[in-house]
């Protein structure tokens, strides 16, 4: 069952978090570190994944617009880390305690049929083994002009190749499928995104359009991802010269894109 005897060393792409020997998913949280590079921290307390996370969530924050915080849920919150941006949404997972409030699978929320504002998803996308079920149940839960926002992995030429060639988590583009083989929450496909919106879009405007509005991608996040140790998980720059690059990364124009990691897009329910 997930998050029992998951007994390998899995790196999260950007919060970093080690885990190490899981035995049940409630040592999970208590043996987790989020480090930058290979300096642990209670919490990203390093300069560049605090900015990295207040970027990341005032960016879906923005997307979503105004919302009652209590019918807007995090899908995979992880540590609720949106919290230390003040953002007071329903934290979900498919496990973990406090600030976790709702232990659910992305597939099958317990929620009542048009009854949320929206549903946020931060670096946790790629890993929905099935996303079309979650989409079928997004689709039912939101409200109509309910939104989802996504932060995930983006396909620019830079991070393409760094994430087939150097990154921890699968990047398959071949694939034929959308869903994938999942044992485990940490399985993922980080090229989900890109084959639904860009590779198979005819096939998603076909099926989703009738149901959802998309708000197309805009990339964000440069190289300082992968200077950070975002990757390799060692660095010899420090935080805040990462954090100030990454505001320099920030006001480019889209000719930055080629370099860029991360994308931002929302679905709004018809
Ligand atoms: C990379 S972590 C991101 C955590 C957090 N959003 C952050 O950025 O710090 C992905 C999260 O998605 C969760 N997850 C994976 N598959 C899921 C599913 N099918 N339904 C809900 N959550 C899932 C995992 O448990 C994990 O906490």
């Amino acid at each position: 069952m997930w998050g029992h005897h998951v007994q390998k060393e899995i790196h999260w792409n950007l919060a970093v978090c080690r885990v190490a020997a899981i035995n049940t998913a409630n040592e999970f949280r208590g043996i987790i570190n989020l480090t930058m590079g290979c300096r642990d921290s209670d919490a990203p307390s390093d300069a560049y994944l605090s900015a990295l996370y207040a970027l990341a969530y005032s960016q879906l924050a923005e997307l979503i617009g105004p919302v009652d915080p209590d019918r807007t849920v995090e899908i995979g919150a992880g540590l609720g880390l949106a919290r230390l941006s003040d953002h007071r949404w329903v934290c979900s997972d498919v496990s973990g305690s406090d600030p976790i409030a709702l232990l659910s699978l992305a597939q099958a929320l317990p929620y009542r049929s048009g009854s949320l504002d929206a549903l946020v998803l931060k670096d946790t996308w790629h890993h929905i083994p099935e996303i079309e079920q979650f989409l079928a149940e997004a689709h039912r839960v939101l409200r109509p002009g309910g939104m989802i926002g996504v932060f995930d992995p983006y396909w620019g030429l830079l991070a393409r190749l760094v994430y087939r060639l150097l990154h921890q988590e699968s990047w398959n583009a071949t694939t034929p499928d959308w869903s994938f083989p999942s044992t485990n929450p940490w399985d993922s496909n980080q090229a989900l995104s890109y084959l639904m919106l860009i590779r198979d879009r005819a096939k998603f405007d076909s099926t989703w359009q009738s149901k959802f509005t998309l708000i197309e991608p805009q990339a964000v996040v440069g190289p300082s991802y992968l200077l950070s140790g975002g990757v390799s998980r060692r660095t010899p720059i420090s935080g805040s010269m990462l954090a100030a690059l990454l505001r320099w990364e920030e006001r480019r124009g889209a000719w930055f894109d080629h370099l860029r990691f991360f994308h931002v897009f929302g679905m709004v329910k018809r």
